[in-house]
């Protein structure tokens, strides 16, 4: 922290604020006395607020930069694994080969689900959407492991982050599995983290499951690319909730219950909805009329963020991934594929969305990648959740491991003066 200093004229005061300094990024202006002065900072939506201090991810909205503890997301998407990732956001450093196996081994035995977690899949209807599912599944985890929700020891802290990472895939695979009817498939020790979910996703036990070696790298790049994103909508709900002592699984189902929304992570499967109503590339026009219309709810589903003006780093990585995925299946005319690439290109054409600079985001390619393996769109955003696990976890975990306060908005208060109850 430094001595700087950031002088505000309110009416006939001059209010003096402390200006911090990150390793990059913009400076923080710390307005925390302004409560003092008898006024609230105004920021709806947390446009231009920095909620904490992190080491975690840092993004550079302007030139499409995404570093996670430093390290570029294009590099651990082409030379990381999931799992190495979770261990580097979590801990802070890539770990040894070392490290790394011993890692890899613990989340191994961590993947199976208490027996009785069953029955809460029971209670749902079969229709039930699977990120409804997934929530309560997840937030019952912490009615299992009450005994070790001592936020304040490391440790217990360490073991919950491997439950987690370990049981999600489970617990996705179960939510698809009940949705079709088919039987729980359990865990096996001898394929990889994304291998492991494929075999959950699609394999019955009539007969064995060999996953394709191409749709499970995609899967751990497309786990790697949705792991961390700085305070998005869910990890900021996650850490809301951590500040008020709440044991780390309801702090996770809070994240999965935020992520839900078709403006958050509920994009990918907005997309495909979308591209299916399209439907076909002589129908593209319309639909871009229909996103620049004001007086139209519609907007274009996978363009646009709220940091990135400029091309979403993980929307080039996905879009890589999505032509692989698609050659390997035979799919490379995929009619999604092409009205999507040319909704893309028409974008990044059309005045309205330069102007806006409305860019591909991660949520783009991502569903079609998802459509070809054969997961259906309901699953999208719960593999989406899967994958934000860690991330959230990290953040609950930086935060609750240091110096923290419980969060406790203020607002701006249009409502009626004060006034009495009528006499009868
Ligand atoms: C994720 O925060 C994160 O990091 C999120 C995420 C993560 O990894 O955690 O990256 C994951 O959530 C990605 C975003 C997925 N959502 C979508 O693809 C849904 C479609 N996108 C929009 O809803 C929107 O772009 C947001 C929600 C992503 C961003 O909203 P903002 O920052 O509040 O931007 P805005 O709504 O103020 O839009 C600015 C302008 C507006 O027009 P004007 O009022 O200035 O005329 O751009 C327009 C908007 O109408 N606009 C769009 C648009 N997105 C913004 N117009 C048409 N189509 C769009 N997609």
């Amino acid at each position: 922290m430094t001595d700087r200093k950031a002088t505000l004229s309110v009416g006939d005061k001059s209010i003096e604020l402390p200006v911090y300094s990150g390793t990059v990024g913009p400076d923080v202006i710390d307005v925390r006395g302004l409560v003092q002065e008898g006024v609230f900072t105004y920021d709806p939506g947390f446009v231009s607020t920095a909620a904490c201090e992190s080491a975690i991810t840092y993004i550079d909205g302007a030139n499409g930069v995404l570093l996670h503890r430093g390290y570029p997301i294009e590099q651990l998407a082409d030379q990381s694994d999931y799992l190495e990732v979770c261990y580097l956001l979590l801990n802070g450093e890539l770990p040894s080969p070392e490290e790394n196996q011993r890692f890899h081994e613990t989340i191994k035995n961590h993947t199976m689900l208490h027996d009785q977690m069953r029955n809460f899949f029971n209670g749902f209807r079969r229709d039930a959407h699977p990120m409804a599912i997934m929530c309560g599944v997840v937030g019952a985890l912490s009615a299992f492991y009450h005994d070790q929700m001592d936020v304040t020891d490391d440790e217990q802290r360490q073991i919950t982050a491997h439950r987690l990472i370990a049981k999600m895939p489970t617990i996705a695979a179960w939510c698809y599995k009940y949705s079709i009817g088919q039987p729980f498939m359990y865990p096996r020790n001898d394929l990889s983290y994304a291998e492991n979910f494929l075999h959950m996703m699609f394999g019955v036990p009539c007969e064995e499951y060999k996953p394709n070696p191409v749709l499970a790298k995609a899967m751990d790049k497309i786990f790697i690319l949705h792991a961390d994103h700085e305070q998005n909508a869910s990890t900021s709900t996650v850490r809301l909730a951590g500040s008020t002592g709440a044991n780390p699984y309801a702090c996770i189902a809070s994240g999965i219950a935020a992520l839900w929304g078709p403006a958050h992570g509920g994009a990918n499967e907005a997309v495909l909805d979308m591209l299916a109503e399209i439907g076909d590339e002589s129908n593209i026009d319309e639909f871009i009329a229909k996103a620049k219309d004001k007086n139209d709810p519609f907007r274009l589903m996978g363009f646009g963020h709220r940091v990135y003006k400029n091309f979403d780093p993980r929307a080039k990585v996905m879009a890589e991934t999505a032509h692989e995925v698609l050659t390997e299946l035979g799919l490379e005319n995929d009619p999604l594929l092409k009205i999507a690439q040319r909704l893309e290109k028409i974008a990044l054409e059309d005045e309205y969305f330069v102007k806006r600079q409305l860019y591909p985001n991660v949520d783009f390619y991502s569903g079609i990648i998802l459509k070809a393996i054969g997961i259906p769109t309901s699953m999208f955003t719960v593999i989406f959740a899967m994958s934000r696990t860690i991330g959230w976890f990290s953040h609950w975990n930086e935060m609750v491991s240091g110096d923290y306060r419980i969060g406790r908005p203020r607002q701006l208060y249009t409502g009626s003066p004060k006034r009495d109850y009528p006499a009868k």
